[in-house]
């Protein structure tokens, strides 16, 4: 396939570099005239894969396509724009996302006018894009993490001189405030606190697609977070690959810490964050937590591994030692805590010792919740290069070992609530069974429950009756004095 000139193509090596530049803070947004009713009596599907980052990405594609007019869609079939926002982080969520683009291959024939763009974090790999160049005709549109806020020109190119387009920086980036956003949940959401990742722990592909470290204002976090909570918003998740590394790359005088304090006292009812790295956990972070009701005792620290010379190829900063210390430091400041992970088992070479140090820990730290993957080599990172002689089977052997290891530790914990009363934000009625609902308690537990006259978006006291290992079954209070 032929590579069209003004085409611009990732470039994995590019965007690996880190300047100590500062980044530009780009306030403006405006739709010109020749976009802004080009989605006039269209619609638009879009289709998110991966993390949190991804989910609030897609977002903002929709804010955009509102303003241009465009309408959702409740099926791609029924759709003129369909946009996959994908995830790259591991070869079978690529898996899923090149399965989805082929099924799309019959929309398109019935639909020659069909768009069909790949964007998000896949967008940034070389190989891959080289292959949707080749082999899907049907995409028609590719643009990358950094070139979101230009979806109305990329489209408009596409739409009215049907072009092939691939627009995909690779850089450092910058900070765009005033992207219009579409919010797809009404009582909780996402909210930005910084982009981009420096930390480049060797099997990760995050620093490469989504560029550098940068911080948004603590201003404009904070006037996010009040506009949040005056148009009625329960829960908000302040989003960050790296949260503890807020503020670094501002010369600010603030901290992870003094937003954590600063974003409580605007008194929204719930607040959670993702995700924090183990390297740089402050103590006052730590006591923020603790200090503030609408901080939700609930902490994701991911392990990744339970050995210290694994850690340390993994680039972690961190030793098994240090992370138990940290752990107990958590658990015994912040009173009924709950602490999650993530894990990856069969890192190039890991030994069945040091596997098994990471069951010690597992069992040392007992989580209330787990992530766990069989390592997948990112083409581009350090760990890519390693040699690895550990057999697949093997990796699957120890996955299920791990698994079936935290899997009763997570029911051990969630036993521990029955006969007790959580504090559950409604999300809504369960999928499977309308007279049962679904929400969370403060520690992120799915609780699902029985109830009356109950609506999304209500705090509800729940009785728990019985724990599972994903979730707890209960009662609703009210329920039970209506009774
Ligand atoms: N292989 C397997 N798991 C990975 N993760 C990140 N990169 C890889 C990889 N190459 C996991 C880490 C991270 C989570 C989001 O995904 O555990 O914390
Ligand atoms: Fe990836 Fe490590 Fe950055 Fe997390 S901290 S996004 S695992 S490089």
């Amino acid at each position: 396939m032929k590579i069209k000139s003004d085409w611009i193509l990732p470039d994995l090596k590019a965007a690996q570099k880190r300047t100590k530049k500062a980044v530009p803070y780009i306030n403006h947004f405006e739709l010109e005239d020749y976009v802004r009713y080009i989605g006039k009596g269209k619609k638009y599907y879009i289709s998110t894969f991966g993390c949190q980052a991804n989910q609030r990405d897609s977002e903002t594609l929709a804010g955009i396509l509102d303003a241009m007019n465009f309408e959702p869609s409740e099926s791609p079939e029924k759709a003129d724009v369909v946009l996959i926002n994908t995830c790259a982080v591991r070869q079978n969520a690529e898996e899923k996302v090149l399965g989805e683009v082929g099924n799309l291959k019959r929309v398109y024939r019935e639909n020659k006018d069909l768009v069909i763009g790949v964007c998000g974090c896949m967008a940034q790999e070389e190989k891959l894009v080289h292959t949707i160049i080749d082999k899907y005709p049907q995409v028609r549109l590719m643009f990358g993490t950094h070139n979101i806020q230009n979806l109305p020109n990329m489209l408009y190119k596409v739409m009215y001189q049907h072009e092939r387009l691939i627009q995909i920086y690779s850089k450092e980036g910058e900070v765009y405030e005033n992207l219009p956003v579409h919010r797809f949940g009404n009582n909780k959401a996402w909210v930005n606190i910084m982009y981009g990742c420096d930390k480049f722990c060797t099997y990760c592909i995050v620093p490469y697609t989504r560029g550098k470290e940068r911080s948004r204002t603590m201003d404009e976090i904070l006037k996010e977070v009040n506009e949040l909570k005056n148009d009625g918003y329960k829960e908000i998740t302040l989003l960050g690959q790296n949260v503890n590394a807020y503020g670094k790359d501002l010369s600010a005088d603030y901290d992870f810490a003094t937003l954590l304090a600063k974003v409580a006292e605007t008194e929204i009812p719930r607040i959670r964050f993702m995700t924090s790295h183990p390297w740089d956990f402050s103590d006052a972070m730590i006591d923020a937590i603790a200090k503030y009701d609408n901080i939700m005792p609930f902490v994701h620290l991911p392990m990744q591994s339970g050995d210290t010379d694994v850690l340390k190829k993994m680039g972690r900063r961190y030793t098994a030692e240090s992370y138990k210390t940290l752990f107990d430091k958590i658990k015994n400041r912040i009173p009924g805590v709950a602490i999650s992970t993530d894990i990856i088992v069969g890192f190039p070479n890991e030994t069945d010792e040091q596997f098994q140090h990471t069951l010690d820990m597992v069992n040392y730290c007992k989580f209330d919740n787990c992530f766990t993957f069989i390592y997948s080599p990112r083409e581009g990172t350090p760990a890519a290069k390693m040699e690895d002689t550990i057999p697949m089977e093997e990796k699957s052997k120890r996955l299920a070992i791990l698994n079936q290891t935290w899997n009763k530790y997570a029911l051990e914990k969630n036993k521990q609530y029955e006969g007790k009363v959580v504090k559950v934000l409604v999300d809504g009625p369960s999928k499977k069974d309308p007279s049962t609902f679904t929400g969370y308690s403060p520690e992120n537990k799915i609780i699902n429950f029985t109830g009356e006259n109950i609506k999304a978006g209500d705090f509800v006291d729940v009785y728990i009756e019985r724990a599972k290992t994903f979730s707890m079954d209960g009662k609703a209070l009210c329920y039970n004095k209506n009774k």
